[in-house]
């Protein structure tokens, strides 16, 4: 295991920054999220860590050995990729122990490693078996068998669940998190899953357009998004997002639709003008009766998911989500009046950072 440190890395295709001054420094034994939309430049991140893509500028550290221009293999970095990329000629053993054949590693004790790791991924008794004669989901686990038995001081994932359906997915997600405690190698994990992410991860990096837009543990990422885009990209559904005006010395804000209500809670000293209101949609709740401290809105549409119910409100040109918790589907007026948790609103500049 080893530590890894990524410093001003860069990589442009054509005119693509697909990497844009990444620095990153994750600890040994770390695991650590790569959490971003499609095209967000996470793959090249991991690829340039592997030694698959070229380091266009910058350095990448594991332990102490600058890895930059290294070739893949002699980086020890083992990788494990969405399409598992089993060798289909090999069997189940010969794949899970490929690594350790390289390497070396006299026949006996190869074979020993190898039924250890596959029982314990309950593939052990697929291991004469050729990949095509396998489920999508055993597939899964022999390719994270193979990067587990490999040993390496850092282990890659690119998307290594996305292929699955979702009760194996949220088996597999289990899978790996006691897998990390128990053996806690230092490893970067590639998903715009965002849930994957909160489940698995020590810290997640949020990637946006090339560039690290906040790194923080889970939980910090939920509670204290640090911009705008972070905000609309964690939680499910996302933080609501309201420009308005904030009038300190009234204490009022005002909507876009032209609304304005009395403020009493506290608002950061550069709030003035232009600021966009966050506020999650489980912190927000509606109310038949208008009040001075409530916001008008016009109920949407009410989605019941069991155990909670999405209420999909507009704002002008605004919508707005609430999240309700309970089984009863909640009938809503088509006015509706909402409040906000006190110590749940953010605020963020016109620059879309948070203001604090
Ligand atoms: N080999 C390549 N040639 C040209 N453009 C590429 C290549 N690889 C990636 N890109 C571009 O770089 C950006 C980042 O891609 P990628 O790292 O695969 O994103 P992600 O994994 O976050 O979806 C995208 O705009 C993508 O189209
Ligand atoms: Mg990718």
């Amino acid at each position: 295991m080893a530590s890894v440190k990524l410093a001003q890395l860069r990589r442009t295709f054509g005119t693509v920054k697909a990497v844009d001054n990444v620095n990153l420094d994750i600890a040994d034994g770390e695991f650590i999220a790569l959490l971003g939309p499609s095209g967000c430049g996470k793959t090249t991140t991991l690829r340039m860590v592997a030694g698959l893509e070229a380091v266009e500028g910058g350095q990448i550290h594991i332990g102490n050995r600058n890895v930059s221009t290294l070739p893949a293999r002699e980086r020890d970095v083992a990788m494990v990729f969405q399409d598992y990329a089993l060798y289909p000629h090999m069997t189940i053993a010969e794949n899970v122990g490929y690594p350790l054949k390289v390497r070396g590693v006299p026949p006996a004790d190869l074979q020993r490693q190898v039924q250890l790791v596959a029982d314990r991924l309950q593939i052990g008794g697929l291991l004469e078996r050729r990949p095509a004669q396998l489920s999508g989901g055993q597939q899964q686990r022999v390719s994270l068998a193979r990067a587990v038995v490999h040993k390496a001081q850092v282990t890659l994932y690119d998307e290594p669940l996305s292929n699955l359906d979702t009760k194996l997915r949220l088996e597999a997600r289990a899978f790996l998190k006691h897998l990390q405690r128990e053996v806690g190698v230092t490893s970067i994990y590639v998903t715009h899953d965002q849930a994957e992410a909160m489940a698995l991860a020590d810290r997640i990096v949020v990637m946006n357009a090339g560039k690290v837009m906040q790194a923080d543990s889970p939980m910090a990422i939920y509670r204290r998004p640090a911009n705008t885009f972070v905000a609309s990209f964690i939680g499910s559904p996302p933080m609501n997002l309201l420009p308005c005006k904030v009038d300190q010395a009234a204490r009022i804000l005002r909507f876009s639709d032209g609304q304005s209500i009395q403020w009493s809670q506290s608002v950061p000293a550069q709030a003035s003008d232009e600021v966009t209101l966050g506020i999650r949609p489980e912190h927000l709740h509606w109310h038949a009766e208008p009040a001075e401290e409530r916001l008008g809105a016009e109920h949407f549409v009410t989605q019941a998911l069991g155990g909670e119910s999405v209420i999909v409100l507009r704002l002008g040109e605004h919508t707005l989500a609430i999240r309700q918790f309970t089984d009863d589907v909640p009938v809503l007026p088509s006015r509706v009046w909402l409040s906000f948790d006190p110590n749940r609103v953010y605020f963020y500049g016109a620059d879309g950072m948070l203001l604090s």
